[in-house]
């Protein structure tokens, strides 16, 4: 079964598909970056604009590179929530209407099923493919979550962020210190030439048992030390390894708790943030410690892509379900 799939949910157009019996054929991604640079964010009205400009000639792109036609689809998968409803709707709207030409099902998607799939996507040639039941970590610009999946599509909330998520938490600590945006990457660059240990923040919620995260009060106390420092680029790269060390090791210490509480011993860790490279080593040794694993998608399927949707779409398609004849999507929805 070929599946396409559709990811117009934020700043990012992504398209791709999987084909069930030998895997991902093609993937293609527009980033919108450079369109919402100047504003320091994305501009919700300017991100659907584009996801329509380069939707259709992407998934042109991705069935040329799979060496396919649209004919050889049999179902269209797409983000249907949560994102902004603009960008969502250009995915949805597309989806829909070519299934509807080709009479092949569509199946909308939700965005963190997604993410929490991508870690199966590709064989890992260590490892092998991680298989339920695992632990989950979402780390994105949206989402901070832990769930286990005891099964593919049966999800139990474990914990979440009281307030900002960790991406969120990257970004605007990037922004207060005058990094362009998308400030999440860049500090962490940043981060690599800082020294360990020159500045320390605290781990917020790990001094009590449960598995919540909360990320805005370490928001606050970089923001005190900045402001207190020599601002120079230097100390920056300090402030920004302090930074980031506080939320590796917050991470890791709820990871640690979450596989002890369900018994689990593998760890699989999607969304953005899961393309941190000091995040990928700490999770890993800390896995490795209780004789488990920590298994991540390779670093461009961490942050917003078809693929996902794609393969998400694929295994909902094949269990038989698909959706009805109406388009709907939803900024908001609980997994
Ligand atoms: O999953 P994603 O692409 O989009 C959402 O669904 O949110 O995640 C984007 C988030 C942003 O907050 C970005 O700053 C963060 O992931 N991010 C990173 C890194 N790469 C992306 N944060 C820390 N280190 C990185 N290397
Ligand atoms: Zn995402």
């Amino acid at each position: 079964m070929n599946v396409l799939g559709i990811e117009t949910s934020c700043d990012e157009t992504g398209v791709a598909v999987y084909d069930t019996a030998t895997g991902l054929r093609a993937h293609a991604l527009y980033s919108q970056v450079a369109l919402h640079a100047e504003y320091g964010g994305v501009v919700p009205e300017l991100a659907s604009r584009d996801h329509v400009r380069k939707l259709l000639p992407l998934v042109r792109k991705t069935l040329a590179d799979a060496g396919m036609s649209v004919s050889d689809l049999d179902g269209v998968a797409y983000t249907a929530g949560p994102g902004l409803v603009g960008a969502l709707l250009v995915g949805a709207g597309v989806a829909r209407a070519l299934a509807w030409a080709l009479d092949v099902p569509a199946i909308g998607v939700h965005h963190m099923e997604g993410h929490l799939l991508a870690p199966l996507l590709e064989e890992d040639p260590a490892q092998g493919r991680p298989e339920p039941p695992f632990v989950a970590l979402l780390v994105s610009g949206g989402h901070t979550q832990l769930v286990h999946v005891e099964a593919i599509g049966r999800y139990r909330l474990l914990g979440e962020t009281l307030d900002d998520a960790a991406g969120e938490a990257f970004d605007k600590t990037a922004k207060m210190m005058g990094l362009p945006y998308p400030g999440g990457p860049q500090l962490a660059a940043l981060a690599e030439r800082g020294r360990p240990g020159a500045f320390r923040f605290s781990r917020p919620m790990t001094d009590r048992p449960g598995l919540d995260f909360s990320f805005s009060g370490l928001k606050t106390q970089v923001l005190l030390a900045w402001k207190d420092s020599d601002q120079e680029d230097d100390t920056r790269a300090d402030i920004a390894r302090g930074f980031e060390d506080a939320v590796v090791e917050t991470l890791a210490i709820k990871c640690g708790r979450a596989l002890d509480a369900t018994g689990c011993d593998t760890l699989v860790v999607a969304g953005g943030v899961g393309a941190n490279t000091r995040l990928r080593a700490r999770l890993q040794a800390m896995a490795a410690e209780r004789g488990g694993r920590a298994s991540f998608p390779r670093p461009a399927f961490c942050t917003d892509n078809g693929a996902m949707i794609a393969f998400a779409g694929a295994l909902r398609l094949q269990a038989g379900q698909h959706d009805d004849a109406s388009v709907k999507v939803a900024p908001r929805w609980d997994m």
